[in-house]
C-alpha cells in the first residue's frame, strides 16, 4: 500500500498538520523522522484546537504515532505536553505512542547553550531556543544520551560525565555555571519511569506495518528552505528536512516513504532571522499577517510575510523529492485587486531562477514579479473545486505551473474538513 511523506517546502508553518490529520483517517500510523518540540502543527476540529509540538499528528484521530529515532526529543517537553492534550481530552498511551529508544534527548543544558549562544551572538538566527541544534551537535559528537538510557540509570553516570566534559567547557567560556551532574542524574531518574513505557523501536514498528500492509503517513517538520543541507545556511534549522529524511530518521528504505506531498502557503512567510526575497515590509505584508493570523505556534512570534515565491518553490520541490503540493491558506488571498508571484530574481543586473547558494547574495536578490488579478469573493471554507471563483482557479493554475508539481490538495481555512482533494495523494 502507498505511504505519504508530508514535508514543508516553504520555511515551515504551511500548515502540514492540518494535511497530515486531513490525511491520517486513511492511513494506520503516523511518524515524525527529525527535528523536536522547536516545531508547532495545529489542528483544527471544530471548536477544538490542538497544538502539538513533539506528538505526532496522528494522535488526534487515535492513530499508533511514532516519534521516529531522528527526532531529538526533549522529555520534560514530552511529559508536559502529553498532559496539556490530555486535558483536551486525548489520551496518550504506550498503545498509541512509541518513542525510538535510539531518539536523541534534548535536556536542559541544551536549551541553555542554545540561549547563550544567541544572547552573545551579534548575528542572531532567531533560533526557537528549544537546544534543537545543540542536541543534534552532540547526536553527530557522539556524546548524547538517548532514549534507550533512561532504561538503564546505573550506566548514566558514565555517559553524563563525557558530555559534560565537553559542555562545561563551553559554560565556563561563555561565564556561566558548570552542570551539576548529581542534580541533572537525579531529574532524569525521575522521569525516567514516566518515559520507559513508551520507548520502542521505530524501525520494527515500521517493519511489522509493512508486512502487514499497513499504509503509513511521515510527518516532516520545519522546512526545505529550513534543511541544514538546502536551506538558507547558517539561517537554517539542525537537520534535514527533506523527504529523504524520512527513511534515515524512521529506520526503513528510501523506497518506503511513498509519494511525498510538498506543503505550500499560498503566500510565504518565515519566522527568525534570515534572507527572504519577497517579505513586504508594507501594509499588504501587515495584512497578509493579520489575514493569515501569522504568529508562531511555537514562540509566539510574529511571522514575516510576503508574496509567493515560485523561484524557492521549484528548487525546493526538486531537492525535498516533492511529487504533488499542497496548497494552503488560499483564503488568506481573498479580496486582494492583484497578487504577484515572484518568478525569478535579479543579482546586480542578472537573472537568476534558481537561489543562489551564498548567504550575501541571497541577502542581496531584488525579486521580479508577474501580476496576477485577485478575487472579491470569499474562498474560506470551500470544500470543492466549484466554490472557488474563477480568479482563484488561474491562480491555484498559475502556481502549479510555475512550480512544476501538480496541486494534490487544497486548504481553505484552519478547519480539518475544509480541504479540496484535487488528486489523491495515496495514488
Ligand atoms: P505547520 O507547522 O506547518 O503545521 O503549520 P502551523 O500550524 O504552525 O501554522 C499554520 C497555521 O495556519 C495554523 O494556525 C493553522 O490552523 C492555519 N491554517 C492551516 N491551513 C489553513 C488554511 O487553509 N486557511 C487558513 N486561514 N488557515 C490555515
Ligand atoms: P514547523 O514544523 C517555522 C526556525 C526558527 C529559526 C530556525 C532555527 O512548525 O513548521 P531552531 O530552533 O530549529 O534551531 O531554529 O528555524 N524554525 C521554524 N520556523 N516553523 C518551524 O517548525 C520551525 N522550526 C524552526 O524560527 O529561524
Ligand atoms: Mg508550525
Amino acid at each position: 500500500m502507498a505511504n505519504v511523506t508530508v514535508i514543508g517546502a516553504q520555511w515551515g508553518d504551511e500548515g502540514k498538520g492540518k494535511i497530515i490529520d486531513w490525511l491520517c483517517n486513511r492511513a494506520d500510523m503516523v511518524v515524525r523522522f527529525q527535528g523536536g518540540n522547536n516545531a508547532g502543527h495545529t489542528i483544527v476540529v471544530g471548536n477544538q484546537t490542538y497544538k502539538l509540538s513533539l506528538l505526532p499528528s496522528g494522535v488526534v484521530q487515535g492513530k499508533r504515532s511514532i516519534i521516529g529515532n531522528g527526532v531529538v526529543v526533549d522529555p520534560w517537553s514530552l511529559l508536559e505536553e502529553i498532559a496539556r492534550v490530555g486535558q483536551a481530552g486525548l489520551r496518550i498511551t504506550p498503545d498509541i505512542l512509541v518513542l525510538a529508544e535510539n531518539a536523541v534527548l534534548v535536556l536542559p543544558l541544551h536549551r541553555e547553550l542554545d540561549a547563550m549562544r544567541e544572547e552573545a551572538a551579534s548575528q542572531k538566527l532567531g533560533t526557537t531556543k528549544r537546544g534543537i541544534g545543540p542536541a543534534y551537535e552532540d547526536k553527530v559528537g557522539r556524546r548524547a544520551l538517548r532514549a534507550i538510557d533512561l532504561t538503564d540509570l546505573g550506566a548514566l553516570p558514565a555517559k553524563l560525565e563525557r558530555l559534560l566534559a565537553h559542555h562545561n567547557v563551553l559554560r565556563r567560556g561563555f561565564g556561566q555555571k558548570e552542570v551539576n551532574a548529581g542534580a541533572l542524574l537525579k531529574s532524569l531518574s525521575e522521569i525516567a519511569p514516566k518515559i520507559v513505557p513508551f520507548i520502542g523501536s521505530s524501525w520494527r514498528e515500521l517493519h511489522a506495518a509493512r508486512t502487514a500492509g499497513k499504509r503509513v503517513l511521515f510527518e516532516g517538520a520545519q522546512a526545505v528552505l529550513l534543511d541544514i543541507d538546502h536551506g538558507t545556511y547558517p539561517f537554517v534549522t539542525s537537520s534535514n528536512t527533506v523527504a529523504g529524511q524520512a527513511a534515515a530518521g524512521a529506520g526503513i528504505g528510501p523506497r518506503e516513504i511513498g509519494t511525498v506531498l510538498g506543503i505550500v502557503k499560498s503566500y510565504t512567510t518565515r519566522v527568525g532571522e534570515g534572507p527572504f526575497p519577497t517579505e513586504l515590509k508594507d501594509a499588504i505584508g501587515e495584512k497578509l499577517g493579520e489575514r493569515g493570523r501569522e504568529f508562531g505556534t511555537v514562540t509566539g512570534r510574529k511571522r514575516r510575510c510576503g508574496w509567493f515565491d515560485t523561484v524557492l518553490v521549484r528548487q525546493t520541490v526538486i531537492t525535498g523529492g516533492v511529487d504533488g503540493i499542497a496548497l494552503t491558506k488560499l483564503d488568506v488571498l481573498d479580496g486582494f485587486d492583484e497578487i504577484k508571484v515572484c518568478t525569478g530574481y535579479n543579482l546586480d543586473g542578472k537573472m537568476l531562477d534558481h537561489l543562489p547558494a551564498g548567504a550575501n547574495a541571497q541577502a542581496r536578490l531584488t525579486p521580479v514579479y508577474e501580476t496576477l488579478e485577485g478575487w472579491k469573493e470569499s474562498t474560506h471554507g470551500a470544500r470543492s473545486w466549484a466554490e472557488l471563483p474563477a480568479n482563484a482557479i488561474k491562480y491555484v493554475r498559475r502556481v502549479e505551473e510555475l512550480v512544476r508539481a501538480p496541486v494534490a490538495l487544497l486548504s481553505t481555512s484552519p478547519d480539518r474538513d475544509d480541504t479540496i482533494m484535487v488528486r489523491d495523494p495515496f495514488i
